[in-house]
């Protein structure tokens, strides 16, 4: 039996911080109605207090969507937070998330505070929170470089407060997958009544981890996973949702699961990289232009032979087609030799292949890649052009 694992999107929030990247209204309203259609549960859809343009995004977000619960973040002040239960009032299930730092470095340098006193804010403004909507999630900002005892502590304040849900964010990406886990499993074990909150994992990318640490704080009790499309966020970004879709597809047979329409992953993807005006890096996993292209000739060899040497998920899966095997000077005669019948050279014979092949080498080497109209040049087709 799998654990259902609660699908957090931050996409309108978290990742719209990244500069340059801003939406207007109408694009969140299209990405959100994306994601409902993918099949996440929580769209964060705004921080309402921040700014008017914020706050109507949230309210036309709310208005259009069924199924996923709409999140809206605020500080610990009371009027961010009134502000929020204000924009959310269209939604059919909402959420507040508020929160604070809980690192000594967010205590001392950021609120010049106490642990005593930040503690005191957190569970106030969780019960502020809770007399107006029903699901609180409280957020314990830089939890990832927090003192571990110190965390637990906040935890266990703000779930006998009220919180619903328990963020613990590694905030600036600091954590190694084994260190975030432990923090998971600790807070597990240690934390009275944690079992009456969901864990969330929160992961920024800074040294690259942030997909690795979400998926083993799952593997250790967290039963939501915070993300967003194209791992889009501050800095190098946030965990990426369809890392973590993906991972969970293909380990099919770990204790848990996330519920969502893969094929829809590569459609929504360069929808977001589009309107954010960010172009998705090539070998970004999953829906990088070449995450499913095989270049060196021993790789194209396997594939031609059988996709399951070289392919752990079908690009069908994330919706979109295989390219077709590409030809540069790494490809070997049976990346050629697919490539000649796919325009129409069937009956190539061994020795003619090895001749074809020594002439297709020498401009290989020169032409970065190898395009059918140079194949039907070096056929001899006149007209090829080049
Ligand atoms: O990274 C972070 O700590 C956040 C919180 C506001 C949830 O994005
Ligand atoms: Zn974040």
């Amino acid at each position: 039996m799998q654990e259902k694992i609660f699908l957090f999107d931050t996409t309108l929030r978290d990742g719209e911080q990244a500069p340059g990247c801003q939406l207007t209204t109408i694009e969140k309203i299209l990405i959100a109605k994306e994601l409902e259609l993918l099949g996440v549960d929580i769209i964060e859809a705004g921080f309402p207090a921040s700014s008017p343009g914020d706050f109507n995004a949230v309210v036309e977000v709310s208005k259009a969507i069924t199924n996923p619960i709409i999140c809206a973040l605020t500080r610990t002040k009371e009027k961010d937070i009134s502000i929020a239960a204000e924009a959310l009032k269209y939604a059919k299930r909402k959420r507040i998330q508020t929160g604070i730092g809980t690192s000594d470095y967010h205590i001392k340098y950021k609120f010049q505070s106490t642990r005593e006193n930040i503690i005191e804010i957190a569970t106030s403004s969780v019960r502020f929170a809770r007399n107006l909507v029903d699901d609180v999630q409280f957020f314990a900002e830089d939890a990832g470089r927090a003192d571990l005892n110190y965390l637990a502590k906040v935890i266990e304040a703000v779930i006998e407060a009220g919180a619903t849900v328990v963020n613990i964010p590694d905030t600036n990406g600091f954590c190694l997958p084994e260190e975030y886990a432990a923090k998971i499993r600790f807070l597990k074990e240690n934390v009275k009544n944690i079992d009456k909150a969901i864990i969330s994992a929160h992961c920024h990318n800074d040294l690259g981890m942030a997909t690795a640490n979400s998926i083993a704080a799952l593997l250790s009790g967290a039963r939501q996973v915070e993300c967003t499309v194209n791992g889009v966020g501050e800095r190098a970004g946030n965990t990426s949702l369809e890392e973590v879709i993906m991972a969970l597809h293909v380990k099919n047979n770990l204790p848990i699961k996330i519920n969502a329409d893969t094929t829809r992953l590569y459609s929504l993807s360069r929808m977001v990289s589009r309107m954010m005006r960010t172009p998705v890096q090539p070998n970004k996993a999953i829906v990088g232009k070449n995450a499913f292209a095989h270049s060196s000739g021993i790789h194209q060899d396997g594939v031609i032979k059988n996709k399951a040497n070289y392919e752990i998920m079908k690009p069908e899966d994330v919706g979109t087609k295989a390219p077709v095997l590409m030809l540069t000077a790494r490809s070997g005669r049976a990346a050629l030799q697919y490539r000649l019948q796919l325009i129409g050279y069937n009956e190539i014979t061994k020795d003619e292949l090895d001749e074809i092949y020594e002439r297709f080498i020498q401009i290989a080497d020169v032409k970065k890649e190898i395009h059918d109209h140079d194949l039907k040049a070096l056929m001899g087709e006149e007209n090829a052009g080049s």
